[in-house]
């Protein structure tokens, strides 16, 4: 496989959906929901993009870091770098049914596996979004992390058994989907978690659980107290509101803050091995990998999936060796300008 075929199929198979921009970057799908650009303006996207592009990496060569370590040891599984697939849905609506969920949810799972990682799998306005993520899981006999929308306590505990059945190693809340307004449309309303709500989850399930979309340092140390396994700060690709900050922007304050305590992990606009190693100098433990997987499994299916993780693998690989980073914990905010 070779990167040109699978942008040109992926291209092929997306179109108008998805354009498979040079560079991906929210720009030119602005505002096309259903679609994969941002919401509204589009600028929660572009501000991820954004606030990537204003770190530098101070190049340097005089040291004998030649053979980085990129493995990562995440909850019992050891994973061949930080990066791990995105939790994705309703992907059959917003391409006009040119990629289906059933091939996407597939292709994350065993694309993910193939590369030495693992797939966290969605949920949506459709119950059998989050059925056909477990399929996956379950039909590949591998782990994942099954993310469950904020919807009521009660259906998200049953949700939360299913993922248990499943062998999942975690599961997540996207709490930063709590205004989907087409959730509601399909009578499976969410809305916002507080304190209580948070603990009841987290109390119900041996299971770790993550947090994800949390974008302010106050929510973070929330998350540590109701007893979060982690979280995922993200806007979730700039899909849920207008205006927010990209996710470099506000991480190392959210990472200063969470103190070690749990791991912390971001999403949105990375894009390149550089971009993972910019989240990790900023605090970031680890990263997760959204529309480029999509790219992938259009224009290539698991396979598809599992080129472009390891393509980002072997690029963070040549940044480590160009910024003096021997392993992932010598990665800190010195190698940033
Ligand atoms: C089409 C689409 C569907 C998504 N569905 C979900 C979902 O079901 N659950 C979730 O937690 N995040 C969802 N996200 C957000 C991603 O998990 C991730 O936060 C985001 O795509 C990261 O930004 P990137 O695409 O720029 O890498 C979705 C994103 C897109 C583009």
């Amino acid at each position: 496989m070779d990167i040109q075929l699978l942008r040109t199929n992926a291209r092929e198979r997306l179109k108008p959906y998805c354009r498979v921009c040079r560079e991906c970057d929210g720009k030119a799908c602005a505002g096309e929901m259903p679609g994969l650009g941002g919401t509204g303006s589009g600028s929660s996207f572009m501000n991820n993009i954004n606030a990537l592009a204003q770190h530098k990496l101070n190049l340097r060569t005089l040291h004998s870091a030649d053979s980085p370590d990129t493995q990562y040891a995440f909850l019992e599984k050891t994973l061949s770098a930080p990066l791990m697939a995105a939790p994705i849905t309703a992907v059959g609506m917003q391409t006009g049914g040119k990629l289906s969920d059933k091939v996407w949810a597939e292709s994350a799972v065993l694309g993910s596996e193939m590369a030495g990682t693992i797939a966290w799998t969605g949920d949506g306005p459709d119950p059998a979004h989050f059925q056909l993520g477990i399929e996956a899981l379950t039909k590949h006999g591998v782990q994942g992390i099954p993310v469950i929308k904020p919807r009521e306590n009660k259906d998200i505990l049953e949700y939360i058994k299913r993922a248990e059945e499943a062998g999942a190693l975690a599961v997540g809340i996207d709490v930063d989907a709590a205004g989907i307004i087409n959730m509601k449309l399909k009578g499976q309303p969410v809305g916002p978690k507080n304190e209580q709500q948070l603990r009841d989850i987290v109390k119900s399930t041996s299971l770790p659980v993550f947090l994800k979309g949390i974008m302010t340092s106050d929510e973070a140390d929330l998350a540590v107290k109701v007893g979060a396994a982690g979280i995922v700060v993200s806007n979730h690709g700039g899909r849920v509101l207008d205006h927010t900050p990209g996710a470099a922007e506000v991480l190392s304050e959210i990472a200063s803050e969470v103190s070690g305590r749990i791991p912390v992990l971001v999403d949105g606009g990375i894009r390149s091995g550089a971009d993972i190693v910019k989240m990790l100098a900023l605090g970031a433990d680890a990263v997760l990998i959204g529309r480029p997987l999509l790219v992938g499994a259009a224009g290539g299916g698991a396979e598809g999936v599992a080129f472009i993780l390891n393509k980002l693998i072997s690029e963070m690989k040549v940044s480590m060796i160009l910024t003096g980073c021997s392993s992932l914990g010598g990665i800190s905010s010195e190698i940033l300008r």
